[in-house]
Order: structure tokens, then sequence, then C-alpha cells
């Protein structure tokens, strides 16, 4: 039988005396009924909706007709534990290598053919684990699917659904699984290892056991066609029960050249100054994250409009890369004049005095005594203006 899921989910709804799952699950029911033309069967149900109970109806939301009630709230700080967003692929480019694009493109297929995999025996539950170092773009990654699938995405900070009560983080657990299979949505699980952390950990260990395994009831209990996403930027602290239950393991990697080129030219849009040398960009970029090549243009854009300008200058662009760059490595620099007998270091030839000035607000003479060792005879000046 067709659309099997969402009569079962209604009948769950029913036997648990859960109106709005019964409802929103209805609501699906009659939307896809309606895409494949069955049209006078939609309205039955669509009616027999309409006269759900007040309470019911005004809590659907207008602009999708679904339901997902009062978020859980953690009960010791009594916050939110779900965090409720409708992501749109408006201006949400995500960059991958194409091994990890086809894989991704393989999840959304097996959750759009579920019940057809289903009934030949070769679905797989609907979990998708991404992995890898920070700002490489697993949120993203989780933004970008629910976008794709038109689904809410339910955000869970693990690291805030772990309560300084004892007992509280396998209750708050259960509430948000119990709310994700209210309608259909994405579960998503952000910072996932501060939940899945392996068994033995020598930390609170009795506590930490209890949350793995309230975890793993949970995946467990969970219908196969209920969309979990979990991140984690320590793999391998999980355990390997939790590991082992997500079908699809996708691991996000550092940008190759490829990627970093496309990820500048996408960020920096019409910025981009016209003789910038993109391939330079891409080449010093090396080892760096998507949210540091981000972070970099958005720093350097702002600074641009600020000063009036339509295009960013590429030095104050490189200057912005190499400064965040050294960041990341742990280098700080105790002072401005550091910061720029560094550069000077750095890129002599795109550094010349002149532009260091410039971009420090500084006189040629007094960039060039800072930057000390380099020639103080008048020919330092002269390549400085050749340079600029
Ligand atoms: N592959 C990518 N394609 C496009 N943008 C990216 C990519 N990787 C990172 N970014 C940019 O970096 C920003 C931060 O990425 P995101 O928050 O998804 O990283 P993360 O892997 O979740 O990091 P964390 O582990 O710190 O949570 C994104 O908003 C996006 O602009
Ligand atoms: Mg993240």
């Amino acid at each position: 039988m067709e659309f099997m899921s969402e009569v079962l989910k209604i009948l769950e709804g029913a036997l648990k005396a859960n109106g709005s799952l019964a409802a929103n699950y209805g609501g699906l029911l009659a939307d896809k009924l309606a895409s494949t033309g069955e049209v006078h069967q939609a309205r039955l149900i669509r009616e027999q909706l309409a006269r759900a109970p007040k309470a019911l109806a005004f809590a659907q939301d207008a602009s999708r007709g679904v339901s997902l009630g009062q978020v859980p709230l953690d009960g010791d700080s009594r916050l939110n534990t779900v965090d409720v967003s409708l992501p749109s692929l408006d201006g949400l480019s995500l960059f991958l290598p194409s091994a990890i694009q086809v894989r991704v493109e393989e999840f959304l297929q097996s959750i759009r053919h579920h019940d057809e995999l289903a009934k030949a025996g070769a679905a797989l539950p609907a979990r998708l684990f991404v992995y890898g170092a920070p700002g490489t773009g697993k949120t993203m990654m989780a933004r970008w699917i629910a976008a794709s699938l038109n689904l809410p995405l339910l955000t869970v900070r693990c690291d805030t659904l772990v309560s300084s009560l004892l007992g509280q983080t396998s209750r708050n657990l259960r509430r948000v699984f119990d709310y994700a299979q209210q309608a259909p949505s994405i579960l998503f699980l952000d910072e996932f290892d501060a939940l899945a952390a392996a068994r033995g950990n020598e930390r609170d260990v009795g506590e930490l056991q209890r949350v793995v395994i309230a975890l793993l009831q949970n995946m467990d209990a969970l219908p196969d066609n209920t969309i979990l996403i979990a991140a984690s930027n320590h793999e391998q602290l999980l355990d390997r029960a939790v590991w082992r239950r997500f079908g699809f393991r996708i691991p996000m990697p550092l940008p190759d050249k490829e990627l970093r080129l496309r990820l500048w030219q996408d960020m920096l849009g019409s910025f981009a100054p016209k003789k910038l040398n993109w391939n330079e960009l891409a080449a010093l970029s090396e080892g760096t994250t998507g949210a540091v090549i981000q972070q970099v243009c958005l720093d350097t854009k702002r600074s641009t409009i600020l000063q009036g300008d339509k295009v960013v200058e590429d030095a104050a662009l490189f200057r912005r890369l190499g400064l965040m760059m050294r960041l990341a490595e742990g280098v700080y620099f105790s002072d401005q004049d550091d910061e720029i007998r560094w550069l000077r270091a750095w890129m002599p030839e795109r550094f010349s005095l002149r532009v260091l000035a410039r971009l420090y607000g500084k006189s040629v003479r007094q960039i060039m005594t800072m930057t000390g060792g380099v020639t103080e005879d008048g020919n330092e000046e002269g390549e400085a203006n050749a340079s600029s």
C-alpha cells in the first residue's frame, strides 16, 4: 500500500492520544494524495482535519500546516533544548568535494524513496553522521539538507542538553526524540560528542554510560524514516555502538585548492578586485576552512563598505587572510608594529612600504623605521612606489 508510513504515523498519533502528531501526518498524507492525483481523497482528509478541536487547529503553523507544539525545556534550567528553524536554499551555497556530494545526494534519495526501498528490503534508516574540523560546514550541511527536503530543522545543542542534574539528561533526550516525531522534520544533534562520548570515559562514568544507553534506546525506538543528523568535531570520542547506528557517515574535509577557489569567488562576489590573483589566494589559504575564508571576506567587505568603496583592495584581503591564518595557528602579535613587520617579511612584494603605510594610516617613513632591518637608504621607497 502506498503512503503506509503516513498511515502508521496517524495510527500512532491516535493510539498515543497525540492529536498534533495525527493531524500533521494527516495533512502530509492529504498533500501526497493530492500530488498523485487523488484529489477527492485528499479533500476528505482535509475536511476531517478542519473539524479538529480548536486548540489543535490553533497550534498549526500557518505557513506549512505543520504543528510542532511546545518545544521541550531542560528540566533543570527551563531553557529550550530545541531550536526550530525552516532553512531556505536562498543564499546557501555549500561547496563539497564531488565524492561527498554524491554521498549526500544518496542520503537525500534514500529519504525521498524510503517507502519504495523499504518494500524491496533495501532501505537504510535515515541517520547521517557528519564529522570534521570546526568550520568545515557541518552545521551548514544540516541546514542545506533541511532546505533541500523542505523540512523544519530541529537543532539540539547536545552540550546544553547534558544537564547538571543527574538523570535529567536522559529525560531531556527522551523529550527531544518524542518532539521530533510530532511532525515530519529533521532532528539535528549538534556537538554530538557531548552526548555520545565513549562509555568508559574516565570522568563521570556512571552518568555517561546512562546517557549513551538512553541515546541508543532512543535511536533504536525511532522509526526508520525519522531523519536524524548528528555532527561532531571529535568522531574518535564516539561510542562504537552509536557510530554503527548511522548508515550514512560523511567526513567534512578541509577544502582543497579547487574548492577554496570557489569559496573565495562565491564569498567575495561583486566585491572582488578585477585583477585579483585568484590562484595565489587559493594557494595561500591552504589548510584553512570555509569558515575562515568567510570571515576574511566578511571582515574585508565590511571595512571596504565603511570606507565608501565597492571593491575590496587585494592588499587588504591578503592582510586579513595572513593575520587570520596566524591566529588559527595560535600566533598572536603583541602589537601593531609586530603585525606590520610580519606582513612585510611574509610578502615583501605585496606589502611594500607604501601599501603598509596606507593600510595602517602611517607615513612611509614610519613604516620604514618600524620594519628596521630593511634598507633605509631611499631605494626602499622607490621599490615601494613601483609596487604600489
Ligand atoms: N564547504 C563549505 N561550503 C560553503 N561554506 C562553507 C563551507 N564550509 C564552511 N563554510 C562557511 O563557514 C561557515 C561556518 O560553517 P559551519 O558552522 O557549518 O561549520 P561547522 O563545521 O558546523 O563548525 P563547528 O564544528 O565549529 O560547529 C558557514 O556559515 C559557511 O559560510
Ligand atoms: Mg557547527
